[in-house]
C-alpha cells in the first residue's frame, strides 16, 4: 500500500511536499528558547472544510496548517466536484472553497479508508445531495472509535443507511428533517456530523448531550456566518433551525491547543522559555491548570502564552481524560512524555479511547518507567529519558515521542512521520527556529 504522504494520493495541495520514506533525527537536550507561531486546528479546519460543501457559494478559511489531513481532505472535496484556491500571506495558508456542483459518489475510496474524519463527509453530502456512499472512515488507531452515533443521528433524521461491505450507503429521498437527538456520550465527530446535516434539513434538530469541544464552536460560528439559525453554540445542547439555503462566508480558524499545551510542555521539559503566539490560556479547559499543577508555569501575555519550567521543578501530577472542558485525550500522550522525567509519580487514566497507551512502549525504550494497568498508566518519573529508535503510531504520540526526544540525553529517531505530518503543521521546522536539534532524514 502506497504511503499516505505519497504525491499521488495527495492531488493539488501546491503548499504540500511529501516526505515518504523519512524519520526525524532529534538531538535531545538543547533548552526551547523563542517564539512558536500555533497554526491553525487540525480538528476545526477539517469540519469546516467540509463546511463549504454545504453551499454553492464560496467559503474562504484563513490560518490554515499545512497539514496531511488537509492536504487529504483537500484532495477528496477536489474528486467530490469542489474547486480550491489557496493563497498564503498572513498567518497560515488561505483556502477558497467553491462547490456549486457537488457529485456526492465519486468519492476516493482509498484516502477515505485512511481519515477519520472523513465521516463528516457523511452528514453534509447527504444534506446537500441527498446521498452519500463512503467506505468506513480510517484515522489513528486507537480505540473502536465506532461511527454508531452518526449513523443513528442521520437516521433519525430521514436517511436510510446500509451499512455492509465495508462501505456506508446513505440515502434521503425525501431530504433530511429535523429531529430530536440524544448521543450517549458527547463525540465531537458526532456532533460535527449532525450539526452539518442539520443546518440544511427542514425543521428543528436538538442535539442533547453534544460534546463541547472549542472546534465544534468554530464550526457552528462559521455556519450562522453562512446564515444557518444555531442556539446553544458551546454548551451541550444544540439546537438548529434548518432548510435555509447557505450562502458563502470568511472565517479564520481557530488555534490548535494541542499543538499549544505539547510545546508548552516541551518548553519545560527542556528547561527552556517559548512564547506560543496565537493561543491563549482558557483554550487548553482543564489541562492548562493541570499542567500549571506538575510545574509547567504559564504566563499569559498580549499576543500569546510564554511557557517555562516552574522554579520549583516538574512534580507528578494524576490526569483523568475527559471531554472538554476536561483534560483533553489528545494532550495525555504529551503530558505522559513530560512527567516521565517529572520528580513523583502519575496516575494517567485513558477514559476516552481504549488503545490510547501504544506510545507506552516507545518510552520505554528511551527509559520511562511506566506500568499500564487496564485504562491507567502508572509513570514513575526518573531523571532522564535515553535517546532510541522509536515508531509513532498516531499523530498524538508523534508529538509525545518528539517531545520526548527534546529532553532526552543523546540521539532519539523517531519513524512513522506521516502521524505527525497529519496533524500538525511544520511543527519540527518551528521547533528548530525555537533552538531544537531536528533533522529530516531518510529512513535507513
Ligand atoms: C475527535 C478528534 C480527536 C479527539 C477526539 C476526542 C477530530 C478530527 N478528532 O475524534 O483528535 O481525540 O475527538 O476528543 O476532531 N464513539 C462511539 N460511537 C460513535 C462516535 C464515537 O462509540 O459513533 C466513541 C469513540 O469510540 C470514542 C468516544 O466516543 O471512544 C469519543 O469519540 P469522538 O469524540 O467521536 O472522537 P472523534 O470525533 O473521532
Amino acid at each position: 500500500m502506497n504511503q499516505l504522504s505519497d504525491a499521488s494520493l495527495l492531488g493539488a495541495s501546491p503548499w504540500w511536499r511529501p516526505n515518504p520514506g523519512t524519520c526525524l533525527v532529534i538531538q535531545g537536550g538543547n533548552p526551547l528558547v523563542g517564539t512558536y507561531a500555533v497554526s491553525g486546528a487540525k480538528n476545526a479546519v477539517l469540519p469546516l472544510m467540509v463546511s463549504a460543501l454545504l453551499t454553492p457559494h464560496l467559503v474562504t478559511l484563513h490560518n490554515v496548517p499545512a497539514s496531511l489531513d488537509v492536504a487529504v481532505l483537500s484532495n477528496l472535496l477536489q474528486r467530490l466536484g469542489a474547486h480550491l484556491n489557496w493563497s498564503t500571506g498572513g498567518a497560515g495558508l488561505s483556502l477558497t472553497i467553491c462547490a456549486d456542483r457537488v457529485h456526492p459518489t465519486q468519492i476516493d475510496r482509498d484516502l477515505v479508508a485512511r481519515m477519520r474524519a472523513s465521516i463528516l463527509l457523511l452528514g453534509a453530502l447527504l444534506a446537500r445531495c441527498g446521498e452519500a456512499c463512503l467506505p468506513m472512515p480510517g484515522g489513528d488507531a486507537i480505540g473502536l472509535r465506532g461511527i454508531d452515533f452518526h449513523i443513528a443521528g442521520l437516521r433519525a433524521m430521514g436517511a436510510i443507511i446500509d451499512l455492509s461491505g465495508g462501505l456506508i450507503h446513505a440515502v434521503a429521498p425525501n431530504g433530511l428533517h429535523g429531529a430530536d437527538i440524544w448521543l450517549p456520550q458527547p463525540s465531537v465527530g458526532a456532533t460535527e456530523n449532525l450539526l452539518l446535516a442539520a443546518v440544511l434539513a427542514t425543521g428543528e434538530t436538538v442535539i442533547r448531550n453534544a460534546a463541547r469541544e472549542p472546534e465544534i464552536a468554530d464550526l457552528a460560528h462559521c455556519l450562522t456566518r453562512m446564515g444557518a439559525a444555531l442556539g446553544g453554540i458551546g454548551g451541550d445542547v444544540l439546537t438548529v433551525q434548518g432548510g435555509k439555503a447557505l450562502a458563502g462566508a470568511a472565517r479564520s480558524v481557530m488555534p490548535d491547543r494541542i499543538e499549544l499545551g505539547t510545546i508548552a510542555c516541551a518548553a519545560a521539559v527542556t528547561n527552556g522559555e517559548v512564547l506560543l503566539r496565537h493561543a491563549g490560556l482558557r483554550l487548553l479547559g482543564a489541562a492548562g491548570p493541570a499542567l500549571v499543577s506538575a510545574g509547567v508555569a504559564l504566563q499569559e501575555v498580549p499576543d500569546g502564552l510564554i511557557a517555562r519550567r516552574a522554579p520549583t521543578g516538574l512534580t507528578g501530577l494524576d490526569i483523568q481524560t475527559r471531554p472538554y472542558p476536561g483534560f483533553a485525550t489528545d494532550l495525555q500522550s504529551p503530558a505522559m512524555a513530560m512527567l516521565a522525567t517529572a520528580s513523583g509519580a502519575s496516575a494517567i487514566t485513558e477514559t476516552i479511547f481504549e488503545q490510547r497507551f501504544r506510545h507506552v512502549d516507545e518510552l520505554r525504550k528511551m527509559g520511562a518507567n511506566i506500568g499500564v494497568h487496564g485504562t491507567t498508566a502508572l509513570v514513575r518519573g526518573v531523571d532522564r529519558l535515553v535517546g532510541a529508535r522509536v515508531m509513532a503510531t498516531d499523530v498524538r504520540a508523534a508529538a509525545a515521542l518528539v517531545l520526548a526526544g527534546l529532553g532526552a540525553k543523546g540521539e532519539t529517531i523517531l519513524d512513522g512521520l506521516d502521524h505527525l505530518d497529519r496533524g500538525y503543521d511544520r511543527m519540527a521546522e518551528k521547533l528548530v527556529s525555537c533552538g531544537a536539534a531536528i533533522t529530516r532524514s531518510k529512513m535507513s
